[in-house]
């Protein structure tokens, strides 16, 4: 097997998005546009309720995929087809938002941990106008693994060890998994040699990838091959390790609108407008 290395690393930048969440914008700003497929990953975390209580208001989004995966925190979601959910820590959301929808995610705590993470992934031109389509898994649905002493797999979407994760039928053919790593352990996940892959980490002091130690906070782009290797150093590590299918297509990219031309932002903008989302 071929083992990916890390080939870019990068920090994500303190943003506020919704009515004011404070949060950390890992791709989706200057130092990572975008990473095909993957358009946006916001890392939010925080135990004081003014950092995430504005939530996030009615928005339109239209030709991609919002995921939601939650650490900690209670999240209402609602949308103007009459869809509504609520998000538990340890719980995850794939939304497929296709030809569009309005919605709102609304803390349902005044104070308390809320943490987390949201990716947006890409449509291709032929799915971006599909119906759209919610996947809510509560978190007992997501199995977790042991793969290896002091290794701890939950596999939200895709397939690792054997174990299909509850998020199913996705374009991109995603994997997505909550990695946490003891002090000195490793681990080897076989990865689809032509998906796009990328580690972030999010607890602990970091995670070694061939020759490069990813530290806490810390995007690493993966380069080619069919497997990555993680080991954790002198303490605990936590990361998610997301693979998807690129797509290759031309990005337009207006806020909550993706689509692959300015003509089809501007019908998304008119859409909105008119109330036909
Ligand atoms: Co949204």
């Amino acid at each position: 097997m071929n083992t990916r290395s890390v080939i870019r690393r990068v920090r994500g930048l303190p943003a506020s998005d919704g009515a004011g969440v404070k949060l950390t914008r890992v791709i989706g700003q200057p130092a990572l546009d975008m990473l095909d497929p993957f358009l946006l990953l916001d890392a939010f975390g925080s135990e004081h309720g003014a950092d995430y209580i504005a939530g996030f208001p009615d928005h339109p989004h239209r030709g991609f995929e919002t995921v939601t995966y939650m650490l900690a925190g209670r999240m209402r979601h609602r949308d103007n087809h009459g869809n509504s959910g609520l998000l538990t820590g340890g719980g995850a959301q794939w939304m497929t938002a296709g030809r569009g929808l309005v919605h709102s995610e609304m803390p349902e705590q005044n104070e308390g941990e809320m943490r987390g993470f949201q990716l947006w992934v890409n449509l291709p031109a032929a799915h971006k106008m599909m119906a759209p389509r919610y996947q809510d898994i509560a978190p007992e649905q997501i199995p977790e693994l042991e793969p290896a002493p002091g290794a701890r797999v939950r596999v939200i979407a895709g397939e690792a060890f054997g174990t299909p994760g509850p998020v199913r039928d996705i374009v991109t053919a995603p994997l997505f998994l909550d990695i946490a790593l003891a002090a000195g352990a490793q681990l080897q996940v076989p990865l689809p040699a032509q998906h796009t892959a990328f580690v972030y980490t999010f607890e602990g002091a970091g995670v070694r990838i061939v020759d490069s130690t990813l530290d806490n906070g810390e995007l690493g782009v993966l380069g080619a091959g069919d497997m990555v290797e993680l080991a954790a150093g002198a303490d605990d590590a936590r990361l998610i390790l997301v693979a998807a299918q690129p797509l290759r297509e031309p990005v337009a990219r207006w806020g909550p609108f993706v689509m692959n031309t300015p003509q089809e932002i501007q019908q998304a903008l008119a859409d909105y407008r008119d109330g036909r989302l």
